[in-house]
């Protein structure tokens, strides 16, 4: 199984970057796209990593933010036929309000656009899991256990600032690999540690192998950083990978808690995993 990222924050040389999320994994009877980033970059840098998006069969959004689901126009444009999955909570319209200034942040009209121009037996709303085929699932919604985790940033449901959004649609992809679980989150508004729990349920595996994605921590406490270093010691994560909205100084602060363990994500990055035995 191929993981290869195609929009991030960082980029190696040659792609382009932006605040947003994109991943491609081909596995076994699989060929996935899990984000699209806020449009631009999506583009050019599948056709520089010689990804050929036509292929997909499936197009996961992990939430509805405009930095996850702004390629959707491009996207549904391009392919033949794809299996669209999103959780029925992903097109609410949803604000950042900071200092007292709202910000949308929701999915852009041109994506509901496009989400409402395709075939709608093959657009799938689910806040329940979904299987992804054999040895593959969405978590769709996902509890919040921990207690220590939360959304990671003033996100609210109007723009004065008062109803929280708890972005109940954020969902995560897991996969089986011969040498562990593999997880991919797009924001991690749920919390990571919330995510890698569930994903462990849901799949029956012993352990976590690796997680990639974004893990939203730029605003964590110092408590919810340690334990969630504690959290990560504990389930024995082999590989963090922290890409997009996890943070600088939290990216930091994982390396420097568990050493080689940790490689910070970019757009180019290719990760490859055997099939499970
Ligand atoms: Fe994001
Ligand atoms: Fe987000």
């Amino acid at each position: 199984m191929r993981i290869t990222i195609l929009v991030d924050n960082n980029a190696e040389k040659d792609l382009a970057c932006e605040h947003g999320f994109s991943a491609w994994v081909e596995s076994d009877g699989l060929r996935m796209l899990f984000d699209t980033g806020q449009g631009p970059a999506l583009p050019g840098n599948a056709s520089r990593l010689g990804v050929d998006l036509r292929a997909a069969d499936r197009l996961v959004l992990s939430h509805g933010h405009y930095d996850h689901t702004g390629g959707l126009p491009f996207v549904l444009g391009l392919v033949p036929r794809v299996q669209v999955h999103l959780h029925p909570e992903a097109t609410r319209t949803r604000y950042s309000v900071r200092n007292e200034v709202a910000r949308s942040i929701g999915m852009p009209p041109a994506a509901k656009s496009a989400l409402k121009a395709w075939p709608q037996e093959s657009v799938k709303r689910d806040s329940l899991p979904v299987p992804l085929g054999p040895g593959a699932g969405l978590t769709g919604e996902i509890p919040r256990r921990t207690g220590f985790e939360d959304t990671g940033g003033p996100f609210f449901l109007e723009t004065q600032g008062i109803e929280t959004d708890s972005i109940p649609d954020d969902q995560a992809a897991w996969f089986r690999s011969g040498q562990g679980l593999v997880v991919l989150t797009g924001c991690g508004h749920a919390g990571l540690i919330n995510t890698l729990e569930e994903a462990l349920l849901q799949s029956g595996e012993s352990r976590v192998h690796a997680v990639l994605g974004g893990f939203h921590l730029s605003q964590a406490s110092p408590e919810r950083m340690t334990r969630t270093v504690q959290a990560l010691r504990e389930l024995e994560v082999d590989l963090v990978i922290p890409c997009h909205c996890t943070g600088e100084a939290a990216t930091k602060a994982l390396q420097q808690a568990l050493g080689p363990r940790v490689l910070p994500g970019f757009a180019g990055m290719r990760l490859d995993f055997p099939e499970p035995g």
